[in-house]
C-alpha cells in the first residue's frame, strides 16, 4: 500500500523548535523511527514537508488515485486553512490528522481544527508515536475495505 505523510509549516525545525512542547527528535529522526517501528516495510511511504499552503494542497491533489491514505500534521494551518480542509475533502482519501502536542490543552486558538471533520481520526499529544499509530490505523482500514 502507498501512504503519504504531510508535515506543514515550521515542522522542518523539529528537534530545535520548542523541544519541551514538540520533543527533541528532528523530522528526519521521526521518519526513520517510524520506518523502523513498522512491522511490515513493504508499504511505500512518502514523507513531505512544506512551509507553503499551496504546496500542501498540490501534493494532496497529486495523491488522488495514487495513495491509500494520508497522515497530515498541518502545523498552524490546522487552525485556519479552509483551503487544506477543502483539498482533503475533495481528494476523498482516508486522512488522519496528527499533532505532536495535545492541541486541546494549549492556547484557545490551537483548540480549533478546521480539518478535524474531514479526517477519519485525530491523534493528539503522542509526539512521534502519533505518526506510527496513524499509519497502522490506515493500514488496517485498507485491509478491511
Ligand atoms: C502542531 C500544533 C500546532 O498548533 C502548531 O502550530 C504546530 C505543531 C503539533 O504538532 O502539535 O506547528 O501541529
Amino acid at each position: 500500500m502507498k501512504f503519504l505523510i504531510i508535515n506543514g509549516p515550521n515542522l522542518n525545525l523539529l528537534g530545535k523548535r520548542e523541544p519541551e512542547i514538540y520533543g527533541s527528535d528532528s523530522l528526519a529522526e521521526i521518519e526513520s523511527w517510524v520506518k523502523d517501528s513498522l512491522e511490515n516495510n513493504d508499504h511505500q511511504i512518502e514523507w513531505f514537508q512544506s512551509n507553503h499552503e499551496g504546496e500542501i494542497i498540490d501534493i494532496i491533489h497529486k495523491a488522488i488515485n495514487h495513495v491509500d491514505g494520508i497522515v497530515i500534521n498541518p502545523g498552524a494551518y490546522t487552525h485556519y486553512s479552509y483551503a487544506i480542509r477543502d483539498a482533503i475533502s475533495s481528494a476523498a482519501i482516508p486522512t488522519i490528522e496528527v499533532h505532536l502536542s495535545d492541541i486541546n490543552n494549549r492556547e484557545n486558538f490551537r483548540q480549533i481544527s478546521v480539518i478535524k471533520d474531514v479526517c477519519v481520526r485525530q491523534i493528539l499529544g503522542l509526539r512521534k508515536t502519533g505518526y506510527l499509530k496513524a499509519l497502522k490505523l490506515l493500514i488496517n482500514l485498507n485491509k478491511t475495505d
